[in-house]
């Protein structure tokens, strides 16, 4: 990598360590030096020291020492290139390629990043002005102490767009508001309103506490319940987690995060003291969102909302969280109470009893396994057992695998080697390699892009597939599981299927691109019915291939009763089909 000698050499002259020590640490001057508590170990009498004139940091307990880079790069847990380039986009040096474009960038983003500031302390007059007493009202009903909606920063945006557009206009030029997603244009008229109007507003900052969007939420039933800010080149939705500037010391003090679904789950934990919580807002938690919580901790608790879109984030999340190194652990908080209100019922307490006693993600899948089939039924013990394969085949060290897989049979009761058996044949096709998912990557077929293009543009109409899905579980097992389960889940949630909303939740780039892909196929709702069936007849031969498995093994085994009611099985399930 070509880092420009003299971009670190500017970076270093513009930067003032003892400022960005200053967030981390409380600095006490003592001499022409600063002192306080080390940020990289734990102490109780100040061994950090600051040299302001030198711009070099010492510690007489763990020894860490350096410069700024360094300082950045150990407690943002970057490497060295990025703690430049932090540093870099912080001051507005051009870093690296210093090409006009990037220039150009920077400066955009820095007028971006004024914007947005200036938009957060406007909403947060409007909400403390008096004002707005149905805002506040909402607030307190909302059991929001005041310092809680201090630190978190929330505001008002009243229902007149041209005080905000006023008082921004000032200071920026209309292109400039337009490209923050605070103003629009009216194409009409060409006229400029807000986007914001009569909602609490959130702001979303970065990791390093720039706000870089908002969330505005209704006070009342009005649609949709949260507004966000659109992607503007500051604000990628899933590129940040919620919260993750208050909460990342505490994060890496207890050595865990808390992940949960909304801004207020997430604030109602920071009020109750259970300070190391993050959201992701809506969205599934994507490779990225997991590469940045990762610079901070590798441990996570999951603690989702209770229902069936909930639940099936979670699982989404689990993927995502066990590729990415990460030891999750799963809270599922009873009677379908959210975090906050689950606290606010029962109290941080008992919260925090049941965070101490979350099960890992593999106990916690078992469980819901369990739960979920009719054990007593062999094919509900078959399907339980199923689920779990993903799982199984995604455990890299092979010990932890066998473990894993000995406790799967000793849970459901049935042979190991069978389930080691199912094992394979899930994962490579009984070649004995365990390969899933990332390794083959077979595009979808006609069938299946045209039922999501179709489901798409039927948006809220589309309950009468949904259910058919939901019902017949065709989508079972295709490659494209992933995304007809996240339709379902997004239509039960939100009364429709919108393909923005779609694509972000979904876990990876691959599943995303998918949808872009779909959205320019030829779709016809005529063709709905036969996409179904097509879905239909691949599920059952899958099936017919299992039973043919098992009819052969049998048949070894010379179990003549069990081969002929497995035929019959064969022969019904061919049957269905054909007509
Ligand atoms: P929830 O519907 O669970 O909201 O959505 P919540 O956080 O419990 O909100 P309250 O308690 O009813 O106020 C979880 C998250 O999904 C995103 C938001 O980030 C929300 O916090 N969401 C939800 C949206 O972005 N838009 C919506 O219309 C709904
Ligand atoms: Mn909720």
């Amino acid at each position: 990598m070509s880092l420009a000698g003299d971009g670190i050499d500017r970076v270093k002259s513009a930067a003032d360590l003892v400022q960005i020590v200053g967030e981390h640490v409380r600095l006490r001057k003592s001499g022409s030096n600063f002192i306080g508590l080390c940020p990289f170990h734990s102490e109780k009498t100040p061994s950090f020291h600051v040299h302001a004139e030198r711009q070099f940091f010492y510690c007489f307990g763990c020894h860490a020492k350096g410069d700024v880079i360094h300082f950045v790069e150990k407690i943002e847990g970057l490497t060295f290139a990025d703690a430049l380039r932090w540093l870099g986009e912080r001051y507005g040096i051009p870093v690296g390629s210093r090409s006009p474009s990037s220039e150009r960038k920077a400066g955009e983003r820095r007028i971006l990043l004024e914007i947005q500031a200036r938009a957060g302390r406007y909403f947060r007059r409007e909400l403390t002005g008096g004002a707005a007493p149905r805002a506040q009202r909402y607030l307190e009903d909302r059991g929001l102490t005041p310092e809680i909606q201090k630190r978190f920063g929330i505001g008002y945006a009243p229902g007149r767009s041209d005080r905000l557009l006023k008082e921004l206009s000032a200071a920026h030029s209309l292109d400039q508001l337009r490209l923050s997603g605070l103003i629009q244009r009216n194409e009409r008229d060409s006229s400029h309103y807000a986007r914001f109007r009569g909602r609490v507003m959130f702001p979303i900052w970065n990791e390093a506490g720039k706000i870089v969007g908002f969330g505005g939420r209704a006070l009342g039933e009005e649609q949709p319940k949260y507004l966000n800010s659109p992607e503007t080149p500051l604000y990628n939705k899933s590129g940040v987690l919620y919260a993750l500037n208050l909460a990342r010391e505490t994060i890496r003090r207890q050595g865990r995060a808390v992940l949960v679904e909304g801004y207020m789950d997430c604030i109602a934990l920071h009020q109750a003291g259970v300070g190391n919580a993050v959201a992701v807002c809506g969205t599934s938690l994507t490779e990225s969102q997991v590469r940045l919580l990762g610079r901070f901790t590798k441990k996570v608790v999951v603690n989702f909302d209770p229902d069936e879109a909930g639940d099936s984030a979670t699982l989404r999340s689990l993927a995502v969280l066990s590729q990415g190194g990460f030891g999750v652990r799963v809270l599922a908080l009873p009677d379908r109470l959210d975090p906050d209100a689950y606290i606010r019922r029962h109290g941080v307490a008992a919260y925090r009893e049941l965070l101490e006693r979350a099960p890992t993600d593999f106990e916690h899948l078992l469980a819901r396994a369990r739960d979920k089939h009719r054990l007593e039924t062999i094919e509900g013990k078959v399907a339980a057992i199923e689920e779990l394969l993903p799982y199984l085949a995604r455990v890299s060290n092979r010990i932890e695998r066998e473990e894993k897989t000995r406790r799967v049979a000793e849970y459901f009761r049935v042979e190991e080697d069978a389930v080691r058996e199912e094992l394979r044949k899930a994962a490579g096709g009984g070649r004995g390699k365990l390969e899933l998912g990332r390794s083959r990557k077979p595009s979808l077929s006609p069938a299946e892009r045209q039922l999501i293009k179709v489901i798409l543009d039927l948006d809220r109409e589309a309950g009468r597939i949904v259910d058919q899905l939901d019902r017949s579980k065709v989508h079972v097992g295709m490659e494209s599981e992933v995304v007809f389960s996240a339709m379902v889940a997004l239509y039960r949630k939100e009364g429709r299927v919108e393909a923005e909303r779609l694509r972000e939740s979904l876990p990876g780039d691959r599943e995303q691109n998918w949808i872009s892909e779909a959205v320019f196929e030829e779709g016809d709702q005529q063709q709905v019915d036969g996409c179904l069936k097509w879905l239909e007849r691949r599920k059952v031969q899958r099936e017919v291939a299992r039973l043919q498995q098992q009819i052969e093994q049998a048949d070894r085994a010379k179990d003549i009763e069990l081969v002929a009611s497995l035929d019959s099985k064969k022969v019904k399930l061919i049957l269905s089909i054909a007509g």
